[in-house]
């Protein structure tokens, strides 16, 4: 069958893992509290990977529900992409880990990126040029940040924000393109807002000062960043210069990472409640999860029809960002492959 190289997003699949940690527990750490916490964040609970539960694990549940929800066999892929910043293990890779996991005879190339919250983003705009190029015809995406346990414990600013999470997804080669506008964005001159080094000190040879690997966030600076860059590039990036009116769209699902940028931009695209996707109470920022989360629960819970248009959007470390335009199509996410509680 002969198609025109454009890609499809076939099917997608999300899970959340089991702990859940709320505002209140969080006060038995700091000293904080669930009003100041939810005014600042909209967050009021949040999950992660529990002691008995492994990641890949769910990895490969969320993998193998994409994969049914896309109606393909597991050896029609033939390339496997894993956006991780804080992965569960550095080496093998989470996409290698994917491949093994869900016994994949083909040696079909699989390899990580790191680019944060704006991970699926970045993933649908190199599943789009590999399906156009004729590279590809089907490809798994899936998202996976370890945010937990990479998290700055000591920093009871940036510790309450996030949650761990994993997001899934097949994109194929078809007639049409369900990936209506997709671009992506970097700036390293303010990479120092959120960074995570790598360990030293381990080499006998060098300086063996011990240090930590461990994510940091100067949370004023971050939020200012995006609360300039995010809604003008939203209005005036991906809708205008692609010819698209914001009211010919179904539905905004940004990246979960603070209410109050969701909310800036619901505004300024002039959306009723209705149309805007945030889960961010119930998860936190699950980081480069979170857009694929918020569409599988929105079908899920009824609040996402299909078929329909979404605007998406990512941000987060480097500073990378990256938006884009998609169909939902019918089908994309089936209540009967729903694992999730
Ligand atoms: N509980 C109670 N008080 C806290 C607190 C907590 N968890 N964390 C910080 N505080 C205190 C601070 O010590 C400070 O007190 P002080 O004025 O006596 O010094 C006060 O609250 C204000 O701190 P500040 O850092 O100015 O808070 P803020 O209003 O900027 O909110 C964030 C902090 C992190 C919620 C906010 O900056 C933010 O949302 N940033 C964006 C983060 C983000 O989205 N990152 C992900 C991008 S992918």
């Amino acid at each position: 069958m002969t198609t025109n190289n454009l890609p499809i997003i076939k099917g997608i699949g999300y899970a959340i893992p089991s702990r859940i940690v709320t505002n209140d527990d969080l006060t038995k750490i700091y000293d904080t509290s669930d009003e100041w916490i939810y005014t600042r964040t909209g967050i009021k609970e949040r999950r992660f990977f529990a002691s008995d539960e492994e990641a890949f694990d769910l990895l490969q549940k969320a993998a193998n529900q994409a994969i049914k929800n896309a109606g393909i066999d597991k050896e029609e892929l033939d390339l496997i992409v894993a956006a991780t910043s804080m992965p569960v293990q550095f080496m093998p890779s989470s996409s290698c880990m994917v491949q093994k996991m869900l016994g994949i005879k083909k040696n079909v190339p699989a390899f990580d990126i790191s680019v944060a919250c704006s991970g699926f983003v970045y993933g649908l705009d190199i599943a789009k040029a590999y399906i156009k190029s004729g590279m590809a015809k089907n490809i798994l995406l899936v998202t996976i940040d370890n945010c937990s346990r990479y998290v700055d414990w000591a920093d009871r600013r940036t510790s309450i924000l996030f949650g761990d999470g994993i997001g899934s997804a097949v994109i194929s080669a078809g007639d049409t393109s369900d990936i209506l506008v997709v671009d992506i964005k970097a700036d390293g001159e303010v990479g120092d807002y959120i960074t995570m080094p790598s360990l030293k000190g381990n080499c006998p040879f060098v300086d063996q000062t011990p240090t930590r690997q461990i994510c940091t966030m100067k949370g004023q600076d971050v939020y200012k960043f995006v609360a300039n860059i995010i809604p003008p590039y939203i209005t005036d990036d991906i809708l205008a210069k692609n010819n698209i009116y914001a009211e010919d769209i179904d539905y905004l699902v940004l990246h979960q990472a603070n209410q109050r940028i969701i909310k800036a931009v619901q505004e300024r695209l002039g959306y009723d409640d209705s149309k805007v996707i945030s889960n961010i109470e119930k998860l936190g920022n699950t980081s480069a999860s979170s857009i694929l989360i918020a569409i599988g629960e929105g079908i899920k819970d009824g609040k996402i029809k299909t078929p329909s248009k979404a605007i998406i959007c990512g941000f987060g470390a480097g500073m990378c960002w990256g938006g884009g335009v998609i169909n939902l199509r019918d089908g994309i996410f089936k209540q009967e492959n729903i694992f999730q509680k």
